[in-house]
């Protein structure tokens, strides 16, 4: 029999590498267990082509079929490849596993038209022979959301009854979230850049992925006459629900508003507040006029700029700012543990996206079955 073990596979907007979480799950509880979880870097050249498809990607229709077919390929691999180094990890056996819940990787997302993951599922199932589940964003889009975000759901399992309001904050290459709590109808929105401009800057300029640890930004000096007219973008006035992609949040972003600054540490400080500038902005306007918040937990690899992180506890200074590990959801992992989770939820036929964060018009049940080919 298989057992209750699932694991989640996921690959961000900052494609730097597959998560990979291995969780359980009680009887009659949906709250994941975390057990074990790995890394797994990109090769360099795989991260060159999915760097190419996205840029290309402007349009949907700019995307060459080709390209994404093989790459679909060669992620579906390596996507297996990860699923594999992980049950050898544990000393377990495919057979305890009861499935795999891969997002796969964004290429293109335009919210309420499309989007587009590749890390091919059946080739997954195949490679590993466990039944794998994917495309977790169609069924939320054609129940007419923006099929993002998807974290939500997980965090009305995990946070949905504590009596306090709650925001958890994921910065990815983006950064969302979630507002939820025992009296809070959950919303969730992209605030708008995570790591993406910052990561922008340094590969640029400093012939590096991201800014280790926020050394760079803590070096440089804030020019504030840049932040406010930036955080005038339209992004920061559309009402949630909204979510954003690297197409939006890309170098012309940084050349409209930024490209004044002349040292390129400045820039990088410069754009390491003005992330952290735009998540107060969006919590001001769109959560704490509703809602009373008391904690912001953090996930998502943002959570190792440690500049970043005080420029956010300097400008909340009343909020209690934690990390999402004290609640047994490793920051690195959780959205790979939320893919666990839809996963088994798609399995089990329940519901598991959420209209008020989507703008979906109903409850719906998001994944697809791959079978092995
Ligand atoms: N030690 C670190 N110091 C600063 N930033 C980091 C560090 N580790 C990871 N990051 C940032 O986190 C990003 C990856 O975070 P992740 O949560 O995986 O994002 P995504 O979900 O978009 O892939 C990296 O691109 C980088 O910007
Ligand atoms: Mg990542």
């Amino acid at each position: 029999m298989r057992s209750n073990y699932v694991i989640g596979l996921n690959s961000g907007t900052s494609f730097d590498g597959i998560d990979v979480a291995l969780v359980k799950f009680k009887k009659n509880d949906l709250r994941p267990i975390f057990v074990d979880g790995i890394v797994c870097e990109y090769p360099k050249k795989i991260k060159e082509q999915i760097r190419e498809l996205i840029a290309s990607a402007g349009s949907i229709h700019n995307l060459s079929p080709q390209k994404i077919s093989k790459l679909d390929i060669s992620l579906g691999n390596l996507f297996a490849n990860t699923a594999l180094q992980i049950i050898k990890k544990r000393g377990l056996k495919k057979e305890d596993i009861l499935l795999i819940g891969s997002h796969g990787q964004t290429i293109y997302h335009k919210p309420r038209v499309k989007s587009v993951q590749i890390g091919n599922g059946k080739i997954i199932a195949k490679r590993t022979d466990i039944k794998t589940i994917n495309d977790f964003r169609e069924a939320d889009i054609k129940a007419g959301g923006e099929g993002a975000p998807l974290m939500p759901f997980l965090d009305q399992v995990c946070f949905g009854k504590t009596k306090k309001g709650i925001i958890t904050l994921n910065i990815g290459g983006i950064a969302n979230i979630t507002a939820t709590g025992k009296n809070i109808k959950p919303i969730a929105f992209d605030t708008g850049p995570g790591n993406a401009l910052i990561d922008l800057v340094t590969r640029k300029y400093f012939n590096t992925d991201f800014d280790r640890d926020g050394l760079i930004a803590k070096k440089g000096n804030v020019i504030f006459k840049y932040i406010k007219k930036a955080a005038l973008d339209p992004y920061f006035r559309i009402s949630p629900p909204k979510s954003t992609g690297k197409e939006y949040f890309n170098q012309q972003f940084i050349d409209r508003y930024f490209s004044q600054i002349k040292k390129k540490r400045d820039l990088i400080s410069t754009l390491t507040f003005f992330t952290a500038y735009t998540i107060k902005y969006s919590l001001e306007k769109y959560v704490f006029r509703k809602h009373k918040i008391s904690e912001i937990v953090i996930s998502g690899g943002g959570l190792k700029n440690k500049t970043l992180v005080s420029f956010l506890k300097k400008i909340l200074p009343r909020i209690n700012i934690t990390s999402s590990d004290k609640y047994g959801l490793p920051s690195k992992y959780k959205e790979a543990i939320l893919f666990a989770l839809l996963g088994y939820t798609c399995l089990k036929q329940i519901p598991n996206n959420i209209p008020s964060c989507t703008g979906a018009r109903k409850k719906t049940v998001t994944g697809k079955i791959c079978v092995g080919i």
